[in-house]
């Protein structure tokens, strides 16, 4: 390992999550997890020292386990990738950095330090972070690039609507075939769920899933990154392969396409019609069989409206579209959101919530959701955090100061008042905006309210409006 190396991967490791020393027989010898989510997945501490490492975990083999790994080959292994499964059978990645123990020149066992990679490391930005690393044109980082895999599949979606598992077997049918796919919602509706879970649906599963955000990456790099370079085309550039290149055989999901430059537009287009890249300063092209899946939270016509999409490049990547409904306009997905995420959250911050009250309850139901699912996880995850381990009733008060400006906001537009005073409320305001609409002209206000002249004469000294000048 070069000095660089290991920079990059303490760098990219930050803090850790958990260790676990191991003999030479692969038996475990020590572990502490100070993350909460491993704790779903191993026994009491205690019941696990002294047992093999395949027992307590599973789901990992000689290939897959860097520790065993590590032990084998007598080399530090760094940025290694994990899987775990937990009790749910839901996947949990991990980067590692094992190291062998020696002693008097023999292997006699490995260390392991483990980072829990989040949602976040793993979804999107793990493709800006393999771009990051090809643009220091470090040619041992890029031969260690292993592009992620979709963790998510159509089960991970969560729904009782219809509309929404009429989109999720739309999906599954979709996904079998290879024509490029569309996905519109609004932000936090789960396009990036529905994305990866096509992908696992499709026969490309075991292969590749890049995923890139479109308006995360600097302009002038969109095309190396996406395309490749080949040496000399700038300075610096190194014969590099673009994610086209590497999500070979797999899919390529763009998010946020409403954001690449129109030229770049065109390129893309060539890939959907012939099936063909050109890295950037290359003269030779080259042949990529590579799905597209895009998403924008803005509606596909009005990116072209907008001219955020050109017209052709429109007609080709939206030969399939999936809409993800708002949040709003399917409140029958609050209760099991709901309760999926009050399970997660209690067994991540050891709590024990079993009821919500009516009062949260109705309150969900009634909100707008701006954030839409996400914002839903966020709330929950607000109030699980501070709420007393002994609570078992997720109230009010705990979602309160999330939620405040709309209530605020609610408040003051929906407060149950009799019914004559709302109306009077109303027609004071149409008055006021009529009269200054007509800039103090009573004929012509009348007209414009339709009612007669000296009608508004009255109401004018009854609700004591007076005219601005
Ligand atoms: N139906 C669902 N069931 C379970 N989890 C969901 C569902 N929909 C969304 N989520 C969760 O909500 C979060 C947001 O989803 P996702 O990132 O896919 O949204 P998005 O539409 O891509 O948002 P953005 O436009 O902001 O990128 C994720 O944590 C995702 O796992
Ligand atoms: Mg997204």
């Amino acid at each position: 390992m070069s000095r660089l190396d290991n920079y990059e991967v303490l760098n990219q490791l930050k803090y850790i999550d958990g260790i676990t020393i191991i003999d030479n027989k692969g038996t475990i010898l020590f572990t502490i997890k100070f993350n909460p989510i491993f704790h779903s997945e191993i026994r009491e501490r205690e019941e696990i020292l002294g047992e093999s490492l395949f027992t307590v975990f599973p789901s990992l083999n000689e290939k897959s386990s860097t520790l065993l790994n590590s032990l084998k080959t007598g080399r530090p292994i760094f940025k290694g990738k994990q899987e775990i499964v937990d009790f749910m059978g839901r996947k949990i990645e991990t980067t590692n950095i094992s190291l062998p123990i020696r002693a008097h020149g023999k292997i006699i066992g490995a260390i392991e330090l483990s980072k829990e990679r989040s949602k976040e490391d793993s979804i999107s930005n793990n493709a800006i972070e393999i771009n990051s690393e090809m643009f220091r044109g470090d040619k041992r980082l890029l031969e260690s690039i292993r592009p992620e895999r979709a963790k998510y599949t159509l089960k991970d979606i969560i729904t009782d609507n219809e509309q929404m598992k009429n989109l999720k077997r739309l999906t599954e049918k979709t996904a079998k075939g290879n024509s490029p796919v569309f996905i519109y919602g609004e932000t936090g509706t789960g396009k990036e769920l529905f994305a990866q879970s096509l992908h696992n649906a499709s026969n490309r599963a075991e292969k590749p899933f890049i995923a890139q955000n479109c308006a995360a990456i600097p302009e002038a790099l969109i095309e190396s990154i996406l395309f490749g370079t080949i040496k000399g085309s700038f300075t610096g550039a190194e014969n590099n392969p673009g994610l086209f290149e590497i999500a070979e055989g797999g899919t390529i999901f763009l998010d946020e396409i409403n954001s690449m430059p129109i030229h770049l537009q065109s390129k893309l287009l060539r890939v959907l019609q012939d099936g063909y890249i050109r890295r950037l300063g290359d003269r030779n092209i080259r042949k990529v069989n590579v799905r597209i899946i895009t998403a924008s939270n803005k509606r596909p016509e009005d990116c072209v409206k907008d001219k955020d999409m050109r017209l052709d490049l429109y007609y080709r990547l939206c030969v399939m579209t999936l809409n993800i409904p708002p949040l709003r306009e399917r409140i029958n997905d609050i209760k099991p959101l709901l309760d999926f995420f009050i399970s997660k959250y209690n067994v991540l911050l050891h709590k024990n919530i079993t009821n919500v009250s009516k009062e949260v309850y109705d309150f969900l139901l009634r909100y707008n959701w701006p954030g839409n699912v996400r914002e839903l996880e966020h709330i929950v995850e607000f109030a699980i955090n501070q709420i007393d381990e002994w609570e078992d009733t997720l109230q009010m008060k705990d979602i309160e100061d999330r939620v405040k400006n709309f209530i605020k906001h609610s408040e003051e537009e929906f407060q149950i008042e009799p019914l004559k005073d709302a109306v009077a409320r109303l027609e004071k305001i149409m008055i006021e905006k009529a009269i200054n609409k007509t800039k103090n002209n009573v004929s012509q206000a009348a007209k414009l309210l339709e009612i007669p002249r000296q009608t508004l004469q009255n109401k004018i000294r009854l609700y004591e409006i007076v005219p601005k000048s």
